[in-house]
């Protein structure tokens, strides 16, 4: 494929997700692709797109990247009760279709003057400790994850009664919401955790919607599953119990990245470690970025062209019995350790229907033959059913609330 058929399926993949994400985030999506080489023009478009609030589904599982994802773990405070939760959700709820619109809230404190919503999602999920306290039964697909070789978890910075992804074009519209849904949810739950990432800015890149570059360099989330792929809605959304219908559940791990080590091997090397090449993302059995991975091609040597412990063939749907999840990530970079090293990685967001047979079955296997594991630690991890989105006039979680 030529660089522009290449651009072209980036393209069309933007406008799929878009589509399902609800009707405005295509226009914004189109927009972004049409003003991406317009100059100031985008500048001012970027900061108006929005994405709508309600739909079938939360709308920061498809929307399309943003630059900007933060993500906040609340604990219920001690003396909150059923009423006093129910009564925040509506409140976050409110505010959350006010914010994603640009439209200030009553008491708002002018943070955000004369800036748009510039795409904001606001996507809230349960844990099971919230389930436990309010007394609803646990879904199996809350269980607990397994605890992986490896892992290095903070239980400080893991877990959390409720969870909230803010996904937007700019870092101080997502500052000005986590602080909105603190303010309102004072009283009844205190952050308990939350973390910064980024990923590429609109019209950075030369190709609207293409895939962006992680803090390893490699393009990331290129084999991520697309929603006109059949079986995808069964894959990654919920059907039970009723009040998941539309959901999905979210796997959320800060996976530190090793990066002295990682720049210290030559190029040939990494490319080899994850199975695609560095700068054009195609996979290392031929063609182009999105040409489909051929695990059994065989290079002149009769070696693998894809390294039987590349992270790709390890990840792959093929070697985990079709196991299948969409990844969201954002960058972090915080600073420096005391040894010098850069705190720096990957906010890695996983959605599926059910974890048990998506990310702990792929995980279990990265964790033991994945070649860029040796290169990773994972130190903080959630687990968050969140349910399906809002109809107009209704909350979110309400059918929960409303079971009780
Ligand atoms: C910091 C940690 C990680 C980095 C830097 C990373 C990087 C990558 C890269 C560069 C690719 C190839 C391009 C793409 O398809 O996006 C990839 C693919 C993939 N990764 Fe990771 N990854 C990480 C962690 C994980 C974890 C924890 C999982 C799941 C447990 C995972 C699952 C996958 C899957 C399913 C694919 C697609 C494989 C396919 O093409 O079939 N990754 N990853």
């Amino acid at each position: 494929m030529t660089d522009s058929g290449s651009r072209q399926v980036g393209r069309r993949r933007l406008l799929a997700i878009g589509a399902l994400a609800g009707g405005a985030a295509v226009t914004g999506a189109a927009g972004a692709a049409v003003t991406a080489a317009a100059g100031e023009g985008t500048q001012r478009s970027m900061g108006r797109r929005r994405i709508p609030f309600d739909g079938l589904h939360q709308a920061g599982i498809l929307a399309p990247n943003a630059a900007h994802g933060w993500f906040a773990a609340f604990d219920v405070r001690p003396g909150a009760d059923t009423h006093r939760l129910r009564a925040m959700l509506q409140e976050w709820t409110a505010a959350a279709r006010r914010l994603t619109a640009g439209v200030p809230s009553p008491g708002d404190d002018a943070m955000v003057t004369g800036y748009g919503p510039a795409s904001l999602t606001v996507t809230v999920g349960f844990g099971a400790s919230l389930l436990r306290r309010l007394g609803a039964p646990i879904p199996g697909a809350l269980d607990p994850l397994p605890a992986f070789p490896r892992d290095a978890i903070d239980p400080a910075r893991s877990d959390g009664d409720v969870g909230v992804l803010f996904t937007a074009d700019d870092a101080l519209v997502i500052a000005h919401a986590l602080r909105t849904l603190t303010r309102l949810g004072n009283g009844a739950v205190r952050v308990r955790w939350q973390m910064t990432g980024f990923s590429t800015t609109g019209g950075v890149v030369a190709a609207p919607g293409a895939t962006p570059r992680n803090l390893m360099g490699q393009l990331d989330g290129t084999g991520n599953p697309r929603p006109q792929d059949p079986g995808f809605a069964g894959q990654i959304f919920a059907r039970d119990p009723a009040w998941m219908r539309g959901g999905s559940h979210l796997v959320f791990r800060r996976i530190r990245m090793l990066l002295d080590e990682w720049d210290r091997l030559p190029r040939h090397r990494q490319e080899q470690v994850v199975g695609r090449r560095k700068d054009t993302g195609a996979p290392l059995s031929g063609g182009t970025e999105h040409t489909a991975l051929d695990l059994d091609k065989q290079n002149p040597d009769g070696g693998l062209a894809i390294p039987a412990s590349a992270h790709v063939r390890q990840a792959s749907a093929q070697a985990n019995e079709g196991a299948t999840i969409l990844r969201k990530g954002f960058s972090y970079f915080d600073g420096h350790r005391p040894d010098g090293a850069p705190d720096a990685g990957l906010l890695f967001m996983a959605f599926q229907a059910d974890p048990r047979n998506a990310f702990t079955r792929i995980q279990q296997r990265l964790s033991g033959a994945d070649d860029l594991s040796r290169f990773l630690r994972h130190e903080s991890s959630a687990l968050f059913a969140v349910p399906g989105g809002c109809r107009p006039g209704r909350y979110l979680g309400q059918d929960l609330m409303e079971g009780l």
